[in-house]
């Protein structure tokens, strides 16, 4: 069952042999997002961490979620919360996608209740002098001593992130949350110079924020394309793809799992695996067997249910993952999820109970696994 320490070495690159990624080597969520056959499917929640926890709430007060972020006992204890809670397969860090970008100095904060917020817009060349490049240890050393306490605390594996290139510039452009990104696709299609400086600039604050955090202990990470789905899939090939390419390519050589999400889209899957992806996240909109075949062959799938059915009751939660699951185990490289985050009136009461119906679920490939 478990891999040789030669197979786990292979998997973890060039990871020193204590590092997390090899003791967590034959975990459900690790073999899941190599493509290997589990006796069960992992499962974890994106935005796990976070406001449906009562427990969460209780320790995160009222202050701007980036200094609950800078406190890496705090930080790590809302790590650990949904874990011991719901018993998941996987951690993910608690921090935001703008951390980075705060961090340098751009100037964003997320205020609660809208999200990301930049007092000053990204509008002109003059304003990528607000990004420099992330020199990890001396911008977040908060983020990496969170890591650090998690490696040594916990037995499931720790999921890094970032924001992608795009969706971070969404932000840094938008200068708040925006349902059509007007002043985003503006200034891609009528400044491409200064719209690929800045993805090239965001690529290299992705690549060195994710690859600081699996150096300090995550095991997997997760890149957030979250709003992607707002672009054509020629403008996601042109002014996008390259650019995610340049993240995944660059975090290749730590042989950690490398998973890739997105929201709406569907039209946009067969990309968002090519750019080099081991896993790729689906949303509700598209079945799991549909996007089986827009990803091809060794690529994992991660997903897929609504979260909104999470309020609507656990039989609705139960028909839908039912379904998930059978569709999902059709063949090796499966791990449940979430379509999109948790939301905030989510009783955390169904959580638990999905997780465990998940566990319970024997996948047809079990028998395979060696
Ligand atoms: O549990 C986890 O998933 C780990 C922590 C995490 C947070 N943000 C904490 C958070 C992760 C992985 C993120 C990523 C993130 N942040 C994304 C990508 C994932 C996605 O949901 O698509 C995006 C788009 C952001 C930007 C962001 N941060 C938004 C849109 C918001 C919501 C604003 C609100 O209050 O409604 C945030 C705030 C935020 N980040 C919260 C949490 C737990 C909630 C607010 C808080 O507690 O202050």
């Amino acid at each position: 069952m478990a891999d040789t320490p030669e197979v786990a070495a292979a998997h973890a690159g060039a990871l020193p042999t204590d590092h997390p990624a090899h003791r967590m080597s034959a975990s459900p969520y690790l073999r899941a997002a190599r493509c290997q056959p589990t006796e069960r499917v992992p499962v974890w929640f994106q935005r796990q961490a976070g406001r449906s926890l009562p427990e969460y709430r209780a320790l995160r007060g009222e202050g701007s979620i980036l200094d609950a972020i800078a406190d890496p006992a705090t930080a790590a204890e809302i790590t650990l919360q949904p874990v011991r809670r719901y018993g998941v397969d996987a951690a993910v860090l608690f921090s935001d996608i703008v951390v980075p970008a705060a961090a340098v100095g751009f100037g964003i904060d997320v205020v609660p209740g809208v999200g990301p917020v930049a007092a000053e817009p990204l509008r002109s060349r003059a304003d990528l002098d607000r990004l420099p490049v992330l020199d990890a240890e001396a911008h977040t050393p908060y983020v990496l001593e969170t890591v650090r306490l998690l490696a040594a605390e916990l037995d499931v594996p720790l999921v890094g992130f970032a924001g992608a290139p795009f969706t971070v510039a969404s932000y840094l452009i938008e200068g708040r949350p925006s349902r059509q990104h007007e002043i985003t696709k503006a200034l891609m299609h009528t400044d491409a110079a200064l719209w690929h400086d800045l993805m090239e600039r965001l690529a290299a604050i992705a690549v060195a924020s994710m690859r600081s955090q699996v150096l300090a202990g995550a095991s997997a990470l997760q890149l957030f394309d979250s709003w992607a789905g707002t672009l054509s899939p020629a403008d996601y090939a042109a002014f996008v793809a390259p650019h995610s390419k340049r993240v995944f390519d660059e975090l290749a050589d730590l042989g950690v799992p490398r998973a890739h999400f997105g929201v709406g889209t569907g039209e946009l899957l067969d990309q968002m695996a090519q750019v080099g992806a081991d896993v790729v996240g689906v949303d509700w909109r598209v079945p799991l067997s549909a996007a089986r075949q827009r990803v091809g062959a060794g690529v994992a799938l991660q997903g897929n249910l609504d979260p909104v059915l999470c309020l609507a009751g656990w039989s609705a939660v139960r028909t839908a993952a039912d379904r998930i699951l059978a569709e999902g185990t059709q063949q090796p490289g499966y791990i449940f999820n979430l379509g999109h985050g948790v939301l905030p009136a989510t009783d955390p009461a169904v959580l638990e109970q999905l997780t465990d119906y998940v566990h319970a679920y024997e996948p047809t490939y079990a028998g395979q696994h060696e």
